[in-house]
């Protein structure tokens, strides 16, 4: 039996104001986490939803440089924009809040204080990169240089947006301060770690033993980081935008985003109610957070170590991370423009949220990443709400209009299919329970729809057109199970389609129902007059999807052309034919091929150098298989310095050019050549 809790704490992540937000963000947290809150309301449960706006971090910092405003600017900016579009997308958020309210500052100062005069944190200094001209140490994204994997000469310390490798500043070749340009030189500087390795038989015990029911992908990723180890994390940064460190000695640093961002949720919950003691600190409240798989390891790893060293805490009772939705198969990019901004979405659908919100829960990206389409989202739109929801709702009001001038008929005596068809209804409140429990929010809307597959399949088989002429007593019947059915639906899209659920109720001339309701089949009484039938949704036509595919077509040209013009900005210095003679570029064929363990982009490859046969490793896993790798004749440059990866040293890289859609091509000679050939 599943513990009974008294109430329940909702959080969903809390966005960064330093960009709108995007289908990735409704499908990925906004959508489940309202679907549940809905559900919960509905069902009478004590419930709160809390979310708000992330203002803190060095990109929100980086933005405003770039715009050349102040982060201040920034956040008011897109915390307004993001709290709109939420609101306008009917997610019921109790409270929307923002991390830069006094608030919070308080909470988040006065947690990090009990921890320290507590002794709970390890004081630490070490060398950090500082920039001596902007006379400030450099956060890992402030840092540029050559990428060790694919040779992109602008990746960042934390990351190589070119061919996404996770990076240390450390392994950048030449990095320098993207600030001045200038060197990088290292500067000793104190900071604050969570010793997370103190709170690793903690974790373990509690995830790996108490929450096996936990999703595949949350409770692997948690035993992956905890099968690895756990090191002490700085709480701390040598920066000037964010909450001061609130102790002595500790001038010109701020807590780091991720100690804060969590606390906001007590923050906002504060803010919401006095007595939000309660909810954070009673055993008999479910707290669930709901966040996008990125956030796995802050949620499940990082925050309960900070709520167990407070001590006062409950800890989550579940994390459903989702995991990512790609547009148009390829990867949500903000900076790329590479998404349906929810702000544009509204003003160019209008009246159309439920069918976004739709689409998104039905492709979840529960257990995979998945896709969104334009074409998919015309396809459910018009196959599955206009042809089935709409379809039978309209059927039902439509024919009662006609015959009862919209008055409900009695219902008279009931033939067996009356009686399965109230019994196969009747069953999909406990499945439906089940789905929406378990947080399998895909399968529960399947369940809702259900519904209207029952009454749609009711209408057919039952053709009352066709009985009207021969037996109207019996239509009578016949409309009045398809009214009941009707009004049930309107219990159970509520939480997936609040919308449409009231629209459906207003044409029902009804007040909501309670969730306990639902199966019954006396939801509206005889003789009860409903309203005007009106379309539920309407189809969506083949031009107006060509419009938003026109756009993201729009948006691949300029990226392209920025490219373009990026890679002439590019150009290097002029260099001797010294210089020239200095690299030694070799056809060589590939031998062997194959991808290095526990890493996404690396293939190791064996090389016939016709020198040697020597190992190289490649950031090249994600453009081709190994397969089709053997064999191949390539250009390699021989006399580059060796370097180790993933502890294989690599002597030497593979040359490649780029494509149009920015995939990695071979460089080969046109004819095969004997392997050894110079090339120069
Ligand atoms: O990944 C993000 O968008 C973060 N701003 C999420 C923070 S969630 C919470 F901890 F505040
Ligand atoms: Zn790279």
């Amino acid at each position: 039996m599943a513990k009974e809790f008294k109430r329940y704490l909702v959080t969903s992540a809390l966005p960064y104001a330093n960009g709108p937000v995007h289908i990735g963000h409704l499908a990925g947290v906004y959508v489940p986490s309202d679907i549940y809150v809905r559900y919960l309301r509905l069902r009478g449960r004590d419930v709160i939803s809390i979310c708000g706006s992330d203002e803190h971090g060095v990109a929100i910092t980086i933005k405003a440089r770039k715009e050349g405003v102040t982060p201040q600017q920034i956040i008011d900016r897109y915390h307004n924009l993001i709290k709109t579009s939420f609101e306008r997308f009917g997610i019921s958020f109790d409270i929307y809040s923002r991390t830069s309210s006094p608030v919070h500052a308080q909470t988040a100062s006065d947690f990090f204080r009990k921890l320290y005069s507590e002794g709970k944190f390890i004081e630490k200094t070490s060398l950090q990169y500082y920039d001596e001209e902007a006379q400030q140490f450099l956060a890992d994204r402030y840092i540029v240089g050559t990428c060790p994997h694919c040779g992109n000469e602008r990746a960042y310390g934390d990351q190589c947006e070119q061919c996404g490798s996770t990076l240390s500043p450390d392994e950048l070749i030449n990095p320098h301060s993207a600030l001045s340009g200038s060197p990088l030189v290292k500067r000793e500087t104190k900071h604050w770690y969570l010793p997370l390795d103190q709170y690793e038989g903690f974790l373990r015990h509690w995830i790996l033993d108490g929450h096996k029911e936990w999703r595949p992908n949350v409770y692997g990723q948690c035993k992956s980081w905890l099968d690895l180890g756990l090191q002490p994390r700085a709480v701390s940064r040598d920066l000037d935008w964010g909450i001061p460190v609130p102790v002595e000695g500790a001038e010109g640093k701020v807590l780091y985003v991720w100690f804060d961002a969590p606390i906001g949720y007590i923050s906002a919950t504060k803010e919401l109610t006095p007595d939000w003691e309660r909810y954070w600190k009673d055993p008999e409240t479910k707290m669930v957070h709901f966040i996008g798989k990125d956030n796995i390891v802050f949620h499940c790893i990082v925050f309960p170590s900070m709520l167990k060293a407070h001590g006062d805490y409950i800890l989550p009772e579940n994390v459903p991370a989702n995991e990512f939705l790609n547009l148009e198969g390829e990867k949500i990019s903000t900076s790329r423009n590479w998404a349906v901004w929810l702000h544009e979405y509204l003003d160019e659908f209008p009246g159309k949220e439920d069918v976004l919100r739709y689409v998104l829960c039905a492709n979840a990206p529960e257990s995979k990443d998945n896709d969104f389409t334009w074409k998919d989202f015309q396809a459910r739109n018009n196959n599955e709400l206009v042809a089935v929801l709409g379809n039978f709702v309209n059927r039902a009001l439509v024919l009662t209009q006609k015959y009862y001038e919209g008055v409900v008929p009695p219902c008279g005596a009931l033939t067996d299919y009356d009686r399965e068809t109230i019994a196969e209804l009747q069953r999909v409140k406990s499945v439906l329970e089940q789905d929406l429990e378990n947080f399998r929010f895909r399968e529960a809307l399947k369940d809702a729809m259900n519904v209207a597959r029952i009454g749609n399949k009711y209408l057919a088989d039952s053709e009352p057109w066709k009985v009207i002429k021969t037996d109207p007593e019996r239509v009578k019947t016949i409309l009045n199970i398809a009214l009941q059915i009707t009004a049930n639906l309107s219990i159970v899209i509520e939480p997936f389609m609040p919308f449409s659920a009231e629209k459906l109720r207003r044409m029902l001339q009804v007040d909501s129902f309670d969730w306990e309701r639902i199966g019954s089949m006396d939801l509206l009484a005889a003789g009860h007059t409903i309203g005007k039938p009106e379309l539920l949704f309407e189809k969506i036509e083949d031009d107006v999807i060509q419009k938003q595919l026109d756009k993201l077509a729009a948006t691949k040209a300029a990226n392209k052309a920025a490219e373009a013009s990026q890679n002439i900005e590019n150009q290097k210095d002029e260099i001797s034919f010294d210089d020239f003679q200095k690299m030694d570029i070799r056809v060589s064929t590939i031998l062997e091929a194959e991808k290095v363990a526990k890493t996404k982009k690396l293939l190791k490859l064996t090389v016939d150098t016709g020198i040697d046969k020597r190992v190289i490793v490649s950031g090249i896993a994600e453009y081709f298989t190994p397969e089709e790798l053997v064999g191949q004749q390539v250009l390699v440059l021989v006399n580059l310095a060796p370097r180790t990866l993933k502890g294989i040293e690599s002597r030497g890289m593979i040359l490649m050019g780029e494509n149009a859609d920015g995939r990695l091509v071979l460089l080969k000679p046109a004819a095969a050549v004997f392997n050894g050939s110079i090339v120069g």
